[in-house]
């Protein structure tokens, strides 16, 4: 198969097998000369970075009603914003989709950059995320690599260089195959074979458009490609997470800095998290009981155990740092999920208000 008959396979097969989801519009009504609303393809890639789409689509579909356009959500406020957000991860992601939203409304009128390049200078768009939005909302024949793309290029051209040296590589391969009619399309669908078809683990060949052009095929070594450098393995931290009710059912939190992990979002005060057990360091003076039970958490570069301390407390304690959250302005939805974790574990602990 010549690459132009490969990327006519591939758009045949989308035609009839794209996925539907909230942000998209499918290659019927796109035919049909409907366009995306460059708000939801940039809002669905920044969520759906690091993320899978089923994850995604409550999540998008709640921001749409809430913000219903770049401006809206410039006017929200960080709290909000970073509330909704809480259990997607990653949380730079939501402080960066904030300042983005604000610099397109300050700076460009509330209209999206329609280039790779102007979509760049952002905050929160990288070389994918640029790309994508570019082919994606305006039809430019940007090459998008994700995840799921390099593993079709992998595949279909055997390429057995290991990851992630082999990137610019396969980034080459899939410009190659990049078609200046319907870019956008093109990338969609090399993201649903990847996701639907050439998937990482025995993938449906069967089902496959580009089968009579793949080389890993042909070799029979396509559930060993891409072939990864192994990951090192995750370090162990340590903390304890300090979870006070107040006799008013009030929950003692903080804001955490801005920067850094889990940045800008609610949780419970408490240690740092290091690589050994750290000494005790409540936020209040308090009869805490250790409840037995910890919460295991892995994010991106480590594992994290977080011992709980639970207690109750009087109406007139004074915290050294967080704040008093009244239960009806407490919505548990809103911390991050380490945050969450603790929160159930120590309220089952704790008796009823
Ligand atoms: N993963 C990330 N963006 C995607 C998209 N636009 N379509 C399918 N899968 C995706």
């Amino acid at each position: 198969m010549r690459d132009e008959a490969k990327g006519a396979a591939l758009l045949a097969w989308y035609d009839r097998n794209a996925r539907s989801m909230p942000w998209r519009v499918g290659p019927e009504a796109r035919r049909a000369g409907r366009r995306p609303d460059p708000y939801h393809v940039w809002l669905s890639e920044v969520m759906l970075q690091q993320t899978t789409v089923a994850a995604v689509r409550d999540y998008f579909l709640r921001f749409v009603e809430r913000w219903p356009d770049v401006r809206a959500l410039a006017a929200a406020r960080d709290a909000e914003v970073m509330g909704e957000w809480a259990g997607l991860g990653y949380y730079a992601r939501a402080r960066n989709l904030l300042k983005c939203a604000r610099i397109v409304t300050a700076a460009h009128g509330g209209r999206f950059p329609q280039t790779r390049a102007g979509l760049l200078d952002l905050p929160g768009i990288g070389p994918y995320t640029a790309a994508a939005i570019a082919a994606i909302a305006f039809d430019e024949p940007a090459t998008v690599v994700d995840g799921n793309v390099e593993r079709v290029m992998a595949r279909l051209f055997a390429v057995e260089t290991p990851l992630p040296a082999a990137k610019p590589e396969l980034t080459a391969l899939a410009a190659r195959l990049t078609p200046h009619d319907r870019p956008g399309c093109h990338a969609q669908a090399v993201m649903d074979l990847g996701a639907t078809v050439c998937t990482p683990k025995s993938p449906a060949c069967g089902l496959c458009p580009l089968r009579a052009g793949c080389a890993a095929r042909a070799a029979g070594i396509q559930g060993d490609l891409p072939r990864k450098v192994p990951k090192k393995a995750k370090p162990t931290r340590h903390g304890i997470a300090y979870v006070a009710r107040r006799s008013d059912g009030a929950w003692l939190l903080e804001r955490r800095p801005a920067s850094g992990l889990l940045g800008a979002m609610l949780g419970w005060p408490g240690t740092d998290w290091t690589g050994s057990a750290p000494p005790e360091a409540p936020p209040i003076a308090a009869n805490w009981r250790d409840p037995g039970t910890e919460v295991r958490h892995t994010f991106t570069h480590f594992h994290l155990r977080l011992a709980l301390r639970v207690a109750e407390v009087g109406p007139d304690a004074v915290p050294e740092g967080g704040q008093f959250v009244p239960p009806g302005q407490f919505r548990p939805a809103e911390l991050p999920t380490v945050m969450r974790k603790a929160f159930d574990l120590a309220h089952s602990a704790l008796k009823p208000a």
